[in-house]
This record gives C-alpha cells, sequence and structure tokens, in this order.
C-alpha cells in the first residue's frame, strides 16, 4: 500500500518536472512607465502589458511597476520623488518578486527608459536580459517643449522650477526632471550637481560596476521617435546630445564621449552586435502594434 502511493506520487513528480522543462514560461517582463502616466492606466501602460501578453503568449508575467502604494502617487511620485530613491524601491521590488529571479526583460517608456538603464546598471541581481528603451532622454534634456498626458497643470509646475533653476539643491534633490536636466551652457555645473544623469553617465567619476554591468545585457535596444516633439534634443534617445556651449549643433551617440571612451560599454556592446538603434518614424511614443510586432517583438521571445 505504501510502495504504491510513493510511486504514485514519484509518477507525478517526474510528470511535474517534465512539464515545467518542456513548456518553460517566456522570460517575464517589467515595465517602467514615463512622466504623467502610471503603472496601470488602460490607455497606455495597461494596453502595452495587454498586447505583451497577447503577443507574446505562453501565459507571460507582465509587471508594471507601481511607484507608491496607489495609482495617484505613482503618478506624482514620477515628478516628485529622487530618482535614486525610486532606484532603490525598485531595485528591492525587483529582488522580492519570485517571478523574476531567473531574469526578466525591460522595458522603459520615455523617462522610465534611463530610469531602467540605471537598474540595469546598479541592480544586477535578479539579471536584466535585455532593454528596450522608448523615447529614453539617455543625456536629458535642455527644454520642455511639450508634456505628455492631458493634464497640464503639473507640466507647468515643472517648468517654472526648472526655469527658477534646475541645479539649486532643493529643485534637483526634490524634482524629477531636473534630475536628468542636461544644460549644455553649463556642462561643468551639470556634472557638479545632477544627483541622478550625471552620476548613471559616468561624469562624476567613472564607475567600473556601472559599466561592468550594463555589458551583463543580451541587447541594449534604444528607440528614437523621429518626429519626437516632446524631447528635446530628441538624439538624446540615442545618446546624442547638444555640443557643449550652445543648444544646436548635436553630436551623435559614435561621437560622444561615452562611446569614444567606452565609459558604459556601449562600444563593446555594439561591437558584439548587442546594441540596436532603432527608429519609429512618428512623436514621441507613437509606435503602431505593427512597428512593434516587427521591431521589438523578437526581444521579448
Ligand atoms: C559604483 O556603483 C556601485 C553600484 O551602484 C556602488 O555599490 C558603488 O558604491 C559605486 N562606487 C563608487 C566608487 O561610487
Ligand atoms: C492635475 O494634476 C494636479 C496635481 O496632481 C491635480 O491636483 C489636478 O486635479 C489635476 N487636474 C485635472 C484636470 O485632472
Ligand atoms: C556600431 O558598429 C557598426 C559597424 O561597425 C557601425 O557602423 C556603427 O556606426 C556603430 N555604432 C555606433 C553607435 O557607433
Ligand atoms: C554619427 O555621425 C558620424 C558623422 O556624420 C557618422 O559617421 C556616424 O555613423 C554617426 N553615428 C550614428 C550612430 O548615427
Amino acid at each position: 500500500m505504501e510502495a504504491a502511493r510513493m510511486m504514485f506520487v514519484a509518477f507525478f513528480a517526474v510528470i511535474a518536472f517534465c512539464l515545467s522543462t518542456t513548456s518553460a514560461s517566456p522570460t517575464p517582463v517589467v515595465i517602467w512607465h514615463g512622466m504623467g502616466d502610471s503603472c496601470c492606466n488602460p490607455l497606455s501602460m495597461g494596453s502595452i502589458k495587454r498586447m505583451i501578453e497577447e503577443k507574446v503568449g505562453g501565459g507571460i508575467y507582465v509587471r508594471s511597476l507601481e511607484i507608491g502604494s496607489n495609482i495617484i502617487e505613482d503618478t506624482e511620485n514620477g515628478f516628485l520623488l529622487n530618482v535614486n530613491k525610486q532606484i532603490d524601491m525598485v531595485c528591492s521590488k525587483l529582488q522580492k518578486d519570485p517571478k523574476l529571479q531567473q531574469g526578466y526583460n525591460a522595458m522603459g517608456f520615455s523617462q522610465g527608459g534611463q530610469f531602467l538603464r540605471a537598474i540595469a546598471q546598479k541592480c544586477p541581481n535578479p539579471p536584466m536580459l535585455n532593454l528596450v528603451s522608448f523615447g529614453g532622454q539617455h543625456q536629458g534634456v535642455y527644454g520642455f517643449p511639450r508634456c505628455p498626458g492631458e493634464n497640464q497643470t503639473m507640466c507647468d509646475y515643472v517648468r517654472k522650477l526648472l526655469n527658477l533653476g534646475a541645479y539649486i539643491s532643493w529643485i534637483q534633490d526634490n524634482l524629477v526632471q531636473a534630475e536628468y536636466w542636461h544644460d549644455p551652457l553649463n556642462e561643468a555645473e551639470y556634472r557638479a550637481k545632477s544627483v541622478f544623469l550625471a552620476d548613471i553617465n559616468q561624469e562624476k567619476a567613472f564607475n567600473a560596476t556601472y559599466k561592468a554591468n550594463l555589458m551583463k545585457l543580451k541587447n541594449l535596444v534604444l528607440v528614437k521617435f523621429s518626429e519626437d516633439t516632446m524631447v528635446d534634443p530628441k538624439e538624446s534617445e540615442w545618446f546624442g546630445f547638444y555640443v557643449e556651449g550652445q543648444a544646436k549643433a548635436v553630436y551623435n551617440m559614435t561621437q560622444s564621449k561615452l562611446y569614444q571612451q567606452d565609459l558604459l560599454g556601449l562600444k563593446e556592446l555594439n561591437e558584439s552586435g548587442r546594441l540596436a538603434l532603432l527608429e519609429s518614424p512618428t512623436d514621441h511614443l507613437q509606435f503602431t502594434e505593427e512597428w512593434f510586432e516587427a521591431n521589438i517583438l523578437k526581444y521579448l521571445k
């Protein structure tokens, strides 16, 4: 009797093992939303989440990050919670999520793009596999021409503070957009005072860990929106920026100090075929489902 029961248990253990190895579920995806948005807006991140679930299939786990304990807090924190604190919060969320421990692919939207890059550089466990940045501002912004979303109140407030002085310490420490504000007329001040972007872009001190961690990615995929009217300059989406001392001429990634001195491993990623610079012929974040399917889906499968 006991022997039969043992065999029965063993039989099911074998079946369960076979199921778990042959139909392993797809690599999970972590999403970080943009400014003025939240984890769960059905018209933005909600529909992206549904699209991934549908197109990848297999019961894929998609986690859209919520920064704070509800949607209102999540939206407000996108303006007013120090990015370095957000990075620490998200790192701890990722480490505590049992479904992510074997690794995950990451998709960042707008400022969520540079924030997830910071996660790749500073939070190597669990491992990020592919990172797709949609319109992320990897060299920051110098201007705030238009705001995404319908609510202009927060945008007007952000503009007022940036005009007052992005590098004034109480603004720098609290206003998210000041933390990736990059003034090409004042590079020295940017390097000295930017608490977030100058740090992850190796402008303060060279941190070898940042480079070693970023190079662990399987692929770094940077999407630029060629008709972008919200990001100034849009070349920042591919690590380009205004040439120092003026705000008209731009350099591109190949010409950047980051690439030429290979301070983040971008050059090595490129030379090993793991850097993709993609372009969507639309305004900020406005890619079509067909474009997504043709260009991005392969990184999630
Ligand atoms: C470099 O970055 C790592 C990861 O964030 C951090 O633990 C370390 O303290 C940094 N090193 C320096 C010299 O800042
Ligand atoms: C816009 O956002 C502000 C700050 O979060 C809020 O107080 C206000 O009610 C919002 N306005 C609209 C029209 O949603
Ligand atoms: C990556 O390498 C290719 C082939 O060598 C080169 O054409 C391209 O310009 C490089 N990318 C960058 C950003 O320099
Ligand atoms: C940057 O510009 C140079 C000079 O025009 C060009 O050779 C290079 O391919 C460009 N790199 C990228 C990534 O577009």
